[in-house]
């Protein structure tokens, strides 16, 4: 099993700590080998985070951007997580269109998740930022559901709330990124996320979230301390000892 590094910060950094350690991974992988690859999540987690990025200085030219999920809904419908990441992030960076590719949300599921298996090819990721529900369910793998089982690399799954129909990323393109990030933030997640931990220490890891198990690469969680609970305050790092 892959032991999460977890990183805590009181809940008023954690858009700044996240913000600052995504723009210091993509910046250090244009430096070693002039590009890189990442999926970013949907969610109101990590939206100001990318409201944050704008202002920063990141090597966006050199960044391939993919979607770790996407909602069975039109580019600019309010429900899609390429409208939520045009609208915080894309539309004020400097990427070329090129770069960003989409998960086409407007065709049928099964071709959509066909389109975007072509797109991603069989290169890795290097960054895969993810958010986790307060069912356990991540990008839209969702628990007890036989679509997280799916081998794909993007699978159609189904969520149970609205919109049910969703493309996701598959456990297996997910798991092998060269690190994935999980951004958890709140109360409400804090008991959610300590099974997560305790499923993954124990070697049975069931919830989707605890099934983010990277092959080769590396398990960050970025949690804030709402959602880290009591029990975990002796792992905390602060923003100091961020990298
Ligand atoms: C989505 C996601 C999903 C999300 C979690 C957490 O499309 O909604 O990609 O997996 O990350 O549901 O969402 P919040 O950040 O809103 O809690």
């Amino acid at each position: 099993m892959v032991s999460p590094d977890i990183r805590v910060f009181p809940p008023a950094q954690l858009t700044a700590a996240g913000a600052a350690v995504l723009a210091a991974a993509i910046e250090e992988l244009v430096a070693s080998r002039g590009w890189c690859r990442i999926a970013l999540a949907g969610g109101s987690t990590p939206k100001p985070i990318y409201e944050r990025m704008v202002g920063m200085s990141v090597p966006w030219t050199k960044v391939e951007l993919f979607f770790g999920d996407e909602r069975l809904v039109g580019p600019g419908d309010p429900a899609s997580n390429y409208a939520m990441v045009k609208r915080s992030l894309i539309d004020h960076i400097d990427i070329p269109s090129r770069n960003v590719h989409r998960i086409r949300g407007e065709l049928p599921a099964d071709e959509a998740a066909r389109a975007y298996a072509e797109l991603l090819g069989n290169a890795s990721l290097d960054i895969a930022l993810l958010g986790m529900g307060d069912d356990g369910h991540t990008a839209s793998l969702f628990p007890e559901t036989a679509d997280m089982d799916a081998t794909d690399l993007v699978s159609v799954t189904h969520s149970p709330m609205p919109p049910y129909e969703r493309v996701s990323l598959g456990l297996r393109t997910l798991n092998r990124a060269g690190t994935v990030y999980l951004l958890v933030a709140g109360a409400a997640k804090a008991v959610r996320l300590a099974e997560v931990r305790v499923q993954i220490a124990s070697g049975a890891p069931v919830l989707p979230a605890a099934r983010l198990q990277p092959e080769t690469g590396r398990l960050i969680w970025l949690i804030d301390s709402d959602a880290a609970g009591a029990d975990i305050s002796a792992t905390t790092k602060t923003m100091k000892n961020l990298r």
